[in-house]
């Protein structure tokens, strides 16, 4: 029998609350244990050991749990007697600690993240369900080498483009700039893509040792928005990831004050708020070209990948390669 360890975190699927009710909970209250144990035969599909790591809000996640989180992924997955991992994770920054574990987990091992948006004690619960596919899926040979997955609603989401777009359903997840990679039955499974972006063992991140990760910010641009703002973060930031307009646009002041704090080192990435936008690099809103244009990627995910770059020490132009790469 495959042999799979669920790394608990936390989150609304190990959330309880008033009997029945969807809403008025605490996330990460219960052991992921007793979610496990709610679902009929789990036994036989597959052998299942448990990490209690962690019992958290999703909001509490940092860049400390990620680093707690990567090196007991990279110590469990060194297993042999290990065929896939699972981690219970909260929905509201998933997709942050998704992407960053898909750029530095050191394996082709499945690993899947997945969550509930109704707590453990409500009526219809989805963890458990969802629980029981992501073992599914971390034993399936299709997952071998498919980077860092998030599974919900019986759809499988990768990493990088996992976007969460609504709050109050089930089936709270869609994907940016591309293609969910898959689908779900039960527990079979039916891959229709694959990433296409680098990740885990191709990524030069997994194998990079970071003594601490460098600090980055993001900044909304908003009308009227004053270019303070991106000096007061430029105090305590190495980086800032600008969630600008259209296609990653702001006023003539935040353009001077980034070219002004970009010459003093400060390393800035475009992003849009639009929900589905794509920010090339080389605009009006950046003549000199001094800055980077996030892609595909979300403002959150850029976030993930500009700290990364910057802690492997990354000048400008391998960080601009860097957004073409992951
Ligand atoms: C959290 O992210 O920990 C709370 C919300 C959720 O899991 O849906």
């Amino acid at each position: 029998m495959k042999k799979v360890v669920v790394i608990a975190t936390g989150g609304t699927i190990a959330g309880s609350g008033k009997k029945g009710k969807s809403s008025s909970y605490v996330a990460g209250t219960i052991n992921v244990e007793d979610v496990l144990s709610s679902i009929p035969d789990i036994s036989k599909l597959a052998d299942i050991e448990m990490i209690q790591l962690m019992n958290v809000d999703s909001n509490e996640m940092n860049e400390e749990k990620w680093e707690t989180l990567l090196h007991t992924i990279n110590s469990v997955v060194s297993r042999e007697d290990v065929d896939g991992i699972v981690i219970t994770h909260g929905t509201d920054t998933i997709e942050e600690t998704s992407y960053f574990l898909n750029l530095t987990v050191n394996t082709v091992k499945p690993v899947v993240l997945t969550g509930a948006m109704r707590p453990a004690t409500a009526t219809s619960a989805d963890g458990p369900f969802n629980l029981y596919q992501s073992i599914a899926l971390a034993i399936n040979p299709q997952a071998v080498g498919a980077g860092v997955m998030c599974l919900f609603s019986s759809t499988i989401y990768s990493a990088r483009d996992i976007a969460k777009k609504n709050n109050f359903k089930i089936d709270a997840f869609g994907h940016t700039g591309a293609s969910a990679l898959g689908y779900m039955r039960d527990e079979e499974v039916y891959f229709s893509t694959r990433p296409v972006r680098s990740h885990t063992t191709l990524s030069r991140f997994s194998t990079m040792c970071f003594p601490s990760l460098k600090k980055v910010a993001m900044a909304v641009y908003y009308a009227g928005a004053s270019a303070s703002i991106l000096e007061e973060l430029a105090r305590h930031h190495d980086g800032i990831v600008i969630i600008g307009t259209g296609s990653g646009n702001y006023s003539k002041s935040w353009l001077d004050k980034m070219n002004e704090l970009s010459l003093k080192g400060i390393v800035f990435v475009r992003c849009s708020r639009v929900n589905e936008a794509i920010v090339y690099d080389e605009n009006v809103f950046d003549p000199h070209n001094r800055f980077i244009g996030a892609m595909t990627l979300s403002p959150y995910k850029a976030r993930i990948l500009l700290m990364l770059s910057l802690s492997a020490q990354d000048d400008r132009e391998r960080i601009r390669e860097n957004f073409k790469e992951y």
